[in-house]
């Protein structure tokens, strides 16, 4: 069994301040956001027992997709490389960037060694298409069976916009990534920041090829693909040419209890069987609205299609 532990939307609570260089009307109304209301929602102390709760789990490999920081401030990135670092090794955690680690120095922090590290192929990622730097899309074999994919959907966007996209190179390498997984009996997991279905989220802030992205993994196909952004508990099943790909949103890892969006959280994905016959147990870790303390929050199998109804998780609208 392949154990992978999926991290999203940290939005590291450092306080950051805001220098006269790295002014921006975007950051400033980004600046002003997180102390009026963000700052309350993210705690380090969230952040802290999920990660107790991880260590205490036999997990082989910790996938970090976006919104890592806030404003995308210089001392952000190097506290957010730090906190990287400290969840485990480079070989163990894979990282890729949110709209929100692209504000204004996103370019720079795509370029950071102390980042790259967290999302370059390995070696038999490399023999399966994927790249060898932070241009993406990056692959990496866990356990011997299960194939990681990661995708970058973070760009600049103006004020009030937090939309991304799967630049034409991306899709390109996806899809011959994809072929190659399945064709090597790899289970394919594709990870991402933004929702990747039309319909998951508001179009101002969507991925806005998400019908492109779609029809690849309808046409090519893909076991598990999961994302942040909502910070909320989402499923939706997809039908692919060589079966259900299962869609699974996670919500922010530092949340608060008692707010509007879903307490901090994590999804344990464990997977086994084979080609033709792969099994994924989706184990939900987290706080509960009753408790702050982290506890099971519930388990499903992702392989039929009656155990779940996907409505009772898309409730609400997401921010
Ligand atoms: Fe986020
Ligand atoms: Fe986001």
């Amino acid at each position: 069994m392949t154990s992978i532990a999926h991290l999203t939307d940290i939005h590291l609570p450092n306080d950051p301040a805001l220098r006269f260089g790295e002014f921006s009307l975007k950051r400033f109304m980004g600046y002003m956001n997180w102390h009026r209301s963000r700052k309350l929602m993210h705690q380090f102390a969230v952040l802290g027992l999920l990660q107790d709760d991880i260590s205490q789990h036999d997990v082989d490999h910790i996938f970090v997709s976006g919104d890592l920081v806030n404003l995308g401030l210089e001392a952000e990135f190097v506290a957010g490389a730090e906190w990287l670092a400290a969840l485990g090794t480079p070989g163990d955690v894979s990282f890729v960037p949110g709209n929100h680690d692209y504000y204004g120095s996103g370019r720079a922090f795509m370029r950071g060694t102390a980042f790259t590290q967290f999302m370059m192929s390995d070696e038999a990622g490399l023999a399966l298409g994927g790249d060898t730097g932070p241009e993406l899309p990056f692959v990496r074999v866990i356990d011997g069976d299960v194939a990681v994919i990661g995708l970058n959907s973070g760009m600049p966007t103006p004020l009030l916009k937090a939309y991304g996209e799967i630049s034409s190179q991306q899709l390109k390498r996806l899809r011959d990534i994809l072929d190659a997984c399945r064709a090597a009996d790899l289970y394919r997991c594709v990870v991402v920041h933004h929702p990747p279905l039309p319909g998951l989220t508001r179009r101002s802030r969507a991925m806005r090829n998400d019908d492109a992205v779609m029809k690849l993994l309808e046409e090519h196909g893909a076991e598990l693909v999961l994302y942040g952004h909502n910070h909320r508990q989402q499923h939706t099943r997809l039908k692919t040419v060589h079966g259900v790909c299962h869609v699974v949103g996670t919500p922010s890892a530092s949340v608060a209890r008692g707010g509007h969006y879903d307490p901090g959280r994590y999804n344990l994905f464990n997977i086994s069987g084979g080609p033709g016959g792969w099994m994924t147990e989706l184990a939900g870790r987290g706080l509960s609205l009753q408790h702050d303390r982290v506890s099971d929050l519930g388990t499903i199998s992702l392989n039929s299609a009656d155990d779940y109804d996907l409505k009772d998780q898309l409730v609400g609208t997401p921010q």
